[in-house]
């Protein structure tokens, strides 16, 4: 005989519902985190020492306000004068796998580039207003490091996100990697930034199910807001012949995820920061959605590929992580406009 659900204390019946409270113990266990005593191996390699020199934008433009630094975005961080009043920060940092930037060493003994790790972490930290977020992308091999640098320092996880991409090299050594992690914390879910409606998708309740349930809501009707895990057309790896793909540059985001982040965790006028500017994918969609924003390039090449991208070129693929093109039509079904 089929076991009987229990749904009793449950948000919502179903196997992989979250048992009521269940979010809330594990925001409490943030403040346990900071006065624990946490040890990882970078604690034991000494905290860069940041320069005194006071560093100024190498490129700036306004309306809004956009600032790109060339140096160690260990370097800039702390000299900024925008301690405490960053709303966002969203870091991709080196994965310490040995891609030849330019002008940087991708290739440190473990144990400094956890330092390297925590020395940065520290430093957007510093930026975050009360509202602010921090996302970081990182592979399997740092993530947990992130996470736990994170519990210490007293930042509360809201999500732990996957980017799903589906461009891995084959291997038969073992499973091929098809995601990155999209860290998502906090310092106070209570007053973050949080803006549900500009990334809604269409459910599969009502694109898949046909549920009527869905579209009888008096808010969101057919709508959601999206998964844990991203997955998608505009979500893949940006490749060689994609549109949004940059030249001069080994590692650039889809711009749907920025903009997911970005609609998402900031509002307009707000202060969003990324330390590695890369092809410049973070300032880029900032800027075409009127935030203002600084980012820190070490390779003053790359960062001056990325200013024409971020002031010249802007973004080629606006609008496709969100719901806005999103029709709801006849009783029950959706059409998304969207190819
Ligand atoms: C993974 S890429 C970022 C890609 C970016 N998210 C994009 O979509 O184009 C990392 C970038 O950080 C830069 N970088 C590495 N170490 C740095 C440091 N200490 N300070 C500032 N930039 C750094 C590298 O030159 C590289 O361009």
């Amino acid at each position: 005989m089929a076991e009987r659900k229990r749904t009793k204390g449950f948000d919502r019946p179903g196997g992989y519902a979250l048992p009521t409270g269940a979010t809330s113990v594990m925001r409490g266990a943030a403040t346990d985190c900071a006065k624990a005593d946490i040890r990882l191996m970078g604690d034991r390699v000494v905290a860069h020492q940041p320069t005194s020199t006071k560093p100024q934008p190498a490129f700036h433009a306004s309306k809004p306000d956009t600032r790109l630094y060339v140096g160690d975005c260990r370097d800039v961080l702390s000299h900024l004068p925008d301690q405490g009043k960053v709303d966002l920060v969203f870091a991709d940092p080196p994965f310490n796998w040995e891609v030849p930037y330019e002008g940087w060493k991708d290739g440190m003994p473990r144990d400094a580039y956890e330092r390297f790790t925590f020395d940065w972490l520290d430093s957007c930290i510093g930026l975050l207003s009360k509202r602010g977020s921090l996302w970081v992308n990182i592979p399997d091999d740092t993530a947990a490091e992130v996470v736990m640098h994170l519990k210490r320092r007293g930042l509360v996880m809201m999500n732990w996100c996957v980017w799903h991409f589906r461009f891995g090299q084959n291997r038969r050594s073992s499973f091929i990697m098809s995601k990155v992690h999209a860290l998502y914390f906090v310092r106070d879910p209570a007053h973050r930034i949080w803006n549900p409606e500009p990334v809604l998708e269409p459910s599969d309740r009502a694109t898949i199910y046909r549920d009527p349930r869905t579209m009888a809501k008096l808010t969101d009707k057919g709508m959601r807001v999206p998964l844990d895990v991203w997955y998608g057309p505009y979500w893949g790896r940006v490749q060689g012949n994609n549109t949004e793909r940059r030249p001069h540059h080994h590692n650039q985001l889809p711009e749907a995820y920025l903009e997911r982040v970005i609609l998402a965790c900031s509002n307009k006028g707000s202060l969003v920061v990324d330390p590695f500017c890369g092809s410049g994918t973070t300032q880029t969609v900032a800027r075409s959605y009127l935030r203002r924003s600084i980012s820190i390039e070490q390779s003053r090449t790359h960062a001056k590929h990325a200013w024409d991208r971020i002031t010249n070129i802007g973004m080629v693929h606006k609008g496709v992580s969100t719901g806005s093109q999103a029709k709801v039509s006849g009783k029950i079904g959706l059409r998304n406009s969207k190819p």
